[in-house]
């Protein structure tokens, strides 16, 4: 099929046959059974790579170090990352957006990586956050209930509440449930940009795709306008900034937006992209959920982990001892290399790592041992931290209940939002992985340079920016009461 250039800026992707990379939000392969050749997809995509001073610059700015995902290349692909770096250095803040198809029971490792990213880029820049769950996607494209995909997406949201969002910050909604006149005005707008043969082009839609799937993704689309939710950023469809993580295999949809965006009198949605964790038994493409040999699930045992790495991951080692010890392990193929690559923290352990395995002084058991030995806690400790995640928590990520603005950019857990405090208060969100502790001094500093901004994204005046803190106090104060009251409310029912 060929490609469709949407606009001159944003090139189309190309849904490739025979023997060539195809990288689409279904389906990603490398070329004759490869792994993705990442700096063509680039070209391909017409993306810009992520430079180390871009990383330095988003130290700079945040005052915190740069997650490792960030620094060891996971993330390496943006769209106008440099225009929200821009903005943000003269005040202006952005809301992030990311989502998750809820097509399984459990998420598995890949699918943390855009979450436990997305809480670090909250937390570094103090931002808030949407979440979408799109179980009308998965009910278009799987032999699935529409019930059974809204159950499920509930489901993956303990997951996703795991990885350690700001319940004040962060709005998490189903497609199903959520359908509202901004949204759906907004989906209708991007609809009318967009020709059946563009979309042919960009997501390789035939004849026989069902009408819904080639109507859906305008439903991906339309998040990145701000004003789809009017109860955390109000009407204006230029309020905010929007910036998207997410793995490649999404732009396909945003490359869309960014085309539609100035017709629809909105900026384009900023993209920062990663990788694909590779699976299991090798980095021919991404994970699958429906293979279980593939992939190793935020729910399996300490025991599935090991029996799972020992059995199938796929290893660099040599043949023999004897070969390995004078060749060394294949550090561009082994899977466990590359797994370590994505969740140990500790840059020089990895380094050391790397070093002896690939001079051969470490064996393909040992490095397993040890990539077992750092995924075990990780999972464990999600599992404990999703397991504690219990209905109310849901409904306050859930809840459209209006939010007061100026609580969504302010420190992080100083100023309590307008949701129901009582909820909020039962709130533990996760701890996101590799997610370092604020550098005091560096995110003062960064917060003492950022002038507030208002609903139209310009910087506030003094008086604006007075009002905002007496509402913020204010709603401080009620939130104080709230919790008071529940708390005497509990002991009173505790008494009888
Ligand atoms: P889904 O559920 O397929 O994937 C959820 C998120 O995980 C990323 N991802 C991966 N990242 C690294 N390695 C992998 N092996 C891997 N597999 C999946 C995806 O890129 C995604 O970020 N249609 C979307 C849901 C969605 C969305 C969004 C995603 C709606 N709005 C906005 C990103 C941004 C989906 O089905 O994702």
């Amino acid at each position: 099929m060929s490609a469709q250039p949407v606009d001159g800026t944003d090139a189309a992707a190309t849904p490739a046959t025979g023997g060539e990379q195809i990288v689409t939000p279904w389906d990603v392969e490398g070329a004759d059974g490869q792994g993705v050749d990442y700096d063509k997809l680039i070209k391909e995509f017409g993306c810009s790579k992520i430079t180390a001073e871009m990383v330095e610059r988003i130290e700079r700015v945040t005052g915190m170090k740069a997650h490792p995902f960030l620094r060891r290349g996971m993330f390496f692909a943006h769209r106008e990352m440099d225009l929200i770096l821009d903005a943000y250095e003269k005040g202006e803040k952005f809301y992030l957006y990311t989502g998750r198809g809820p097509s399984s029971e459990s998420l598995h490792l890949g699918h943390l990586i855009p979450f436990h990213f997305t809480a670090w880029l909250q937390k570094a820049f103090k931002v808030p956050l949407v979440i979408q769950l799109t179980d009308d996607e998965k009910f278009l494209w799987k032999d699935m209930a529409l019930e059974e995909c809204e159950r499920l997406g509930r489901e993956n949201a303990k997951d996703i509440i795991a990885c350690g969002f700001d319940p004040k910050r962060t709005f998490i909604f189903s497609d199903v449930n959520y359908m509202c006149t901004p949204m759906y005005k907004n989906m209708m707008k991007i609809a009318k940009c967009v020709t059946l043969n563009q979309v042919r082009g960009i997501f390789g839609f035939t004849g026989e795709s069902n009408i819904g799937q080639v109507g859906f993704p305008p439903t991906q689309a339309a998040p990145s306008f701000p004003d789809c939710f009017p109860h955390m950023f109000g009407e204006n469809k230029k309020s905010l900034r929007c910036l998207i993580p997410c793995a490649i295999d999404q732009d396909p949809y945003f490359r869309m937006t960014r085309d539609v965006a100035p017709r629809i009198g909105g900026y384009k949605p900023a993209l920062i992209e990663s990788r694909f964790f590779p699976a299991l038994k090798g980095e021919s493409g991404k994970m699958s959920a429906s293979d279980a040999t593939s992939a190793i699930y935020v729910t399996d045992t300490a025991k599935e982990i090991k029996n799972k790495v020992n059995k199938y991951a796929f290893s660099g080692g040599q043949l023999t001892v004897e070969d390995h010890r004078r060749i060394g392990g294949n550090l561009d193929v082994d899977i466990s290399w590359k797994w370590l690559n994505f969740f140990l923290d500790d840059d020089e352990e990895l380094a050391k790592i790397g070093e002896e395995y690939s001079s051969g002084r470490m064996l393909s058991g040992e490095i397993k041992a040890k990539l077992i030995e750092t995924l075990v806690p990780i999972v464990e400790h999600h599992q404990e931290i999703r397991n504690s995640v219990d209905d109310a928590q849901i409904d306050a990520f859930m809840s459209t209940q209006p939010r007061v603005f100026a609580s969504l950019f302010g420190d992080m857990g100083d100023i309590a939002g307008a949701l129901d405090e009582a909820t909020l208060a039962n709130a533990k969100p996760g701890v996101a992985i590799g997610a370092p502790a604020a550098n005091d001094d560096g995110v003062k500093k960064a917060q003492q340079t950022q002038a507030q901004t208002g609903e139209n994204g310009e910087p506030m005046s003094k008086s604006q920016q007075k009002k905002l803190l007496k509402e913020a106090q204010i709603a401080e104060k009620k939130a104080k009461q709230a919790e008071e009251k529940a708390k005497k409310k509990a002991e009173a029912e505790a008494a009888n």
